[in-house]
C-alpha cells in the first residue's frame, strides 16, 4: 500500500511539473552565441565560488565557448542537456541558486534554442548604430545581460547595484562604468571573468555617457 500512494504522488508531482513545463522554444528565432547566450552565463553564473575557471563548482566553468560546451550541454537536444534543466528546475534543483534570481523567459529561450541549433559557436555582425541611443533601449540592455548577474540583488558586487537607473549614474558620476568597460589603468576590469564588452557595446555605452547619460 505504502508503495502504491509513493508511486501516485510520484506521478502527480510529474504531472504537476510537466503541467508547467513551458515550451522555451516558442519564444525565440534568432540567437548566436557571442550576443546572447556568452554573457548571459558569463553575468549570471561565474561570481566567486561559482562556475568560473578557478572555483570551477561542480566542475562547471561558464566562462569561455570551450568550457560551457564541454560540460552538461547536449548539442542539438536542449530539454535532455542538465545545464538547461536546471535553469528551469524548481526549488532547491534551479540554477542559478538563490538568493540569485531565474534567468529570464528569453535569456532561457535562448539558451535552449543555441543547444538546439547545435551549440555552435556562433557570433552575429551587425552594423554597430550610435545614432538615438537611449537609457533604456540601448544602455540597460547591455547591462541586463553583461553585468547585472554581479550587479543586482540584495549583496551586488563592488555594492554596486544596476537594477536602477540611479545605481548606473553612481558609476557614470565617478567615472567607473567608463573607466571599467575601457579596462583603464586604476579601474577593476569589467565585466568580470571574461573578455571585453564589443566595440559596439562600449561606443554605444560612451555615447550615452558623452550625452549626459539621461535617464531616457
Ligand atoms: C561575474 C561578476 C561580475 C560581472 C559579470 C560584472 N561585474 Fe562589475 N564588479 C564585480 C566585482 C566583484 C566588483 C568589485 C571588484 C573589486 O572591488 O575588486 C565589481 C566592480 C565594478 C565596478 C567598480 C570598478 C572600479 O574600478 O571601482 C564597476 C563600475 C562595475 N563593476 C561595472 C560593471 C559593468 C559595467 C559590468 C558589465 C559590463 C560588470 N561590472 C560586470 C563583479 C562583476
Amino acid at each position: 500500500m505504502k508503495k502504491a500512494g509513493l508511486i501516485v504522488v510520484t506521478i502527480g508531482i510529474a504531472m504537476l511539473y510537466s503541467g508547467c513545463t513551458k515550451e522555451y522554444l516558442q519564444n525565440v528565432n534568432d540567437v548566436c552565441f557571442e550576443r546572447d547566450v556568452l554573457p548571459v552565463f558569463v553575468s549570471n553564473c561565474t561570481q566567486s565560488g561559482c562556475h568560473n575557471s578557478q572555483d570551477r563548482e561542480e566542475g562547471y566553468d561558464f566562462t569561455t565557448y570551450e568550457s560551457i560546451v564541454s560540460h552538461g550541454i547536449t548539442p542539438g537536444d536542449y530539454k535532455s542537456s542538465i545545464v538547461y534543466q536546471s535553469l528551469v528546475g524548481v526549488g532547491a534543483d534551479q540554477m542559478p541558486e538563490s538568493p540569485y534570481e531565474r534567468l529570464s523567459d528569453e535569456q532561457i529561450s535562448a539558451i535552449a534554442l543555441w543547444i538546439e541549433q547545435g551549440a555552435d559557436k556562433t557570433t552575429c555582425t551587425s552594423t554597430c548604430n550610435t545614432d538615438n541611443v537611449t537609457y533604456n533601449l540601448s544602455v540597460k540592455p547591455i547591462l541586463q545581460n553583461y553585468c547585472n548577474g554581479c550587479h543586482s540583488g540584495g549583496s551586488p558586487s563592488g555594492n554596486i547595484s544596476y537594477s536602477t537607473y540611479n545605481g548606473v549614474k553612481t558609476t557614470v558620476d565617478n567615472g567607473t562604468l567608463v573607466g571599467s568597460i575601457d579596462h583603464a589603468q586604476g579601474y577593476v576590469a569589467m565585466p568580470q571573468n571574461t573578455s571585453k564588452l564589443s566595440a559596439c557595446n562600449i561606443a554605444i555605452i560612451k555615447k550615452w555617457v558623452s550625452d549626459g547619460a539621461p535617464n531616457n
